[in-house]
C-alpha cells in the first residue's frame, strides 16, 4: 500500500485528484508520500523501475519496455584527468542511454504512460528537444493510446525524430524554440483533454526518482550526482528520490546535486551563483547540446531548491567543452553519449579545475542519451570516414 497525494511546492495545498499539473496558485505538484510499504531491499540487484513498485503511485500493472537497470560504470581513466587537476575522487558514470529508447525519460514515460491509462487517458502529448517525444511515442505505442509530439523544427537531432516518427506518434515541428513548443501544447491539452507527459507531470518525475534508488542500490550514497539540466525535472526527481530513501530509512545522507548547462542555455546555473531562488529566462538559447537547448526551464523552482537544499552547485561549460567531454567518454571510457549527457563529465572536470570537487568525493555523472541519438554532430565534430579504392593497397596506404 501506497499513500499519497499531489502537493503545492509552492503554497502546501494539496489535492487528492491525480488529473492536474499545478496548483491553482500556479506553483509546481509533487507526489508527496505519507506511508508506503517498503516491499524491496537496496541489496545491488536491480532489475528496473518496477523494483521499487512500492514508493510509485500506480495502481493498475504497469506498461513496462524493461527500462532502468542501466549501466554504473568505475571509470578511472576520467579520474587521472581529475588527478592531474590534484584531485582524487572516485568517478562513475550511469548510463541512461542504456534504457529502451536510447534515454532516462523511459523511466520517467512507463509511469507516465501508465498513470495516462489509468487515468483513462486517450492520447498523450509532449513538447520535446527530441528524447521526450522518443520515449513517450515508444510507450504510447506498447499502451496503444495516441502519442502527439511539438518539437522545435530544425533543432531536434535525426536519431530522435526518427524515433518517434516510427513508433507512430503525430510529429509537429513549429517555427520556435522549446519554451514555446511547451507553452502551446499545455494549452491544447487543456482544449483537448490530452495528458500532457511532459516534466512539469509530477508522476513522471515519480518514474525518474528511481535513477537515485539505483545508484544507492549498487554503490550506496554518493557524496555528489552530476547530470545536465535543461527542463530541469530530472535533477529534481534525482533528489526527491535520495529524500525518500532517507524519509524511509533505508539510507542516511543526500548527495550534493550539481546541473551542469550549456552556456547558451544557463538559466539555473545564473540564478545559483546569484543566489536566487527563480531563473531570469534566457531568450533565445543556443548550444550543440540540442537537448538541453531550453531558455524557461519549467521545473527551475524545484531544481534551484533541490541544489541549495543539498549544498550542491550548479556550472556552465561551453560547447567546445561539451564535445571535449564527448570525446573523452567515447575514446578512454566507451561509454557512447550524445552531446547534452557529455556536459556532465565537462562540467565534473571544470570544477575539479575550480577547487570545488574534494578530495576523496565519490561522484556519479549521469550521462542522459546515448550517442546514436545524434549522429549528425559526430560527423560535424569526427569529420566523415576516409573513402579509398577497393583494394588492399589503397586500404594499407591510409592506416
Ligand atoms: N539530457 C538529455 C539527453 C535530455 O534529453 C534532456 C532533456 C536533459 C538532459 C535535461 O533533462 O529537462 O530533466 O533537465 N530533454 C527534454 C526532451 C527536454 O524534450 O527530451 P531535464
Amino acid at each position: 500500500m501506497i499513500e499519497y497525494s499531489l502537493k503545492c511546492i509552492e503554497c502546501g495545498r494539496e489535492y487528492s485528484k491525480e488529473d492536474i499539473y499545478t496548483c491553482e496558485c500556479g506553483g509546481l505538484l509533487e507526489v508527496s508520500i505519507k506511508d508506503a510499504d517498503i516491499s524491496f531491499k537496496l541489496d545491488g540487484l536491480l532489475s528496473g523501475v518496477w523494483k521499487y513498485r512500492s514508493l510509485l503511485p500506480i495502481k493498475i500493472d504497469p506498461i513496462t519496455l524493461k527500462e532502468g537497470n542501466t549501466p554504473l560504470y568505475r571509470c578511472k581513466k576520467i579520474e587521472e584527468i581529475l588527478k592531474k587537476e590534484g584531485v582524487n575522487s572516485e568517478v562513475y558514470v550511469k548510463h541512461e542511454g542504456a534504457n529502451p529508447s536510447g534515454s532516462f525519460k523511459d523511466r520517467g514515460m512507463t509511469v507516465g504512460v501508465t498513470k495516462a491509462i489509468e487515468l483513462d487517458k486517450k492520447a498523450v502529448a509532449c513538447a520535446s528537444t527530441g528524447n521526450t517525444s522518443a520515449s513517450m511515442a515508444m510507450y504510447a505505442a506498447k499502451a496503444g493510446i495516441r502519442a502527439y509530439v511539438l518539437l522545435p523544427a530544425g533543432k531536434v537531432a535525426l536519431g530522435k525524430v526518427a524515433q518517434a516518427l516510427m513508433h507512430g506518434a503525430k510529429v509537429i515541428g513549429i517555427r520556435g524554440n522549446f519554451d514555446q513548443a511547451l507553452e502551446i501544447i499545455r494549452e491544447i491539452c487543456k482544449i483537448e483533454g490530452f495528458y500532457l507527459l511532459n516534466s512539469v507531470n509530477p508522476f513522471r518525475l515519480e518514474g525518474q526518482k528511481t535513477i537515485a534508488f539505483e545508484i544507492a542500490d549498487e554503490i550506496g550514497v554518493p557524496d555528489r550526482v552530476i547530470l545536465p539540466v535543461g527542463n530541469a525535472g530530472n535533477i529534481s526527481a534525482i533528489y526527491k528520490g535520495f529524500k525518500e530513501l532517507v524519509k524511509f530509512g533505508l539510507t542516511d545522507s543526500i548527495p550534493k546535486m550539481t546541473g551542469i548547462q550549456a552556456k547558451g542555455a544557463n538559466p539555473v546555473f545564473r540564478a545559483i551563483i546569484e543566489g536566487k531562488k527563480d531563473i531570469d529566462p534566457v531568450k533565445n538559447p543556443e548550444t550543440v547540446a540540442t537537448a538541453i537547448r531550453i531558455g524557461q526551464p519549467v521545473n527551475a523552482k524545484k531544481a534551484i531548491r533541490a541544489i541549495y537544499e543539498s549544498k550542491g552547485t550548479a556550472e556552465e561549460v561551453s560547447d567546445e567543452e561539451i564535445i571535449d567531454a564527448q570525446k573523452i567518454l567515447a575514446s578512454l571510457e566507451g561509454i557512447g553519449v550524445e552531446p547534452a549527457s557529455a556536459a556532465s563529465i565537462a562540467g565534473l572536470i571544470k570544477l575539479a579545475k575550480e577547487g570545488v570537487i574534494e578530495n576523496g568525493e565519490k561522484i556519479v555523472c549521469i550521462t542522459t542519451g546515448h550517442l546514436l541519438k545524434d549522429p549528425e554532430t559526430v560527423i560535424k565534430v569526427c569529420g566523415k570516414p576516409i573513402e579509398v579504392d577497393a583494394n588492399v593497397e589503397a586500404v594499407r596506404s591510409v592506416l
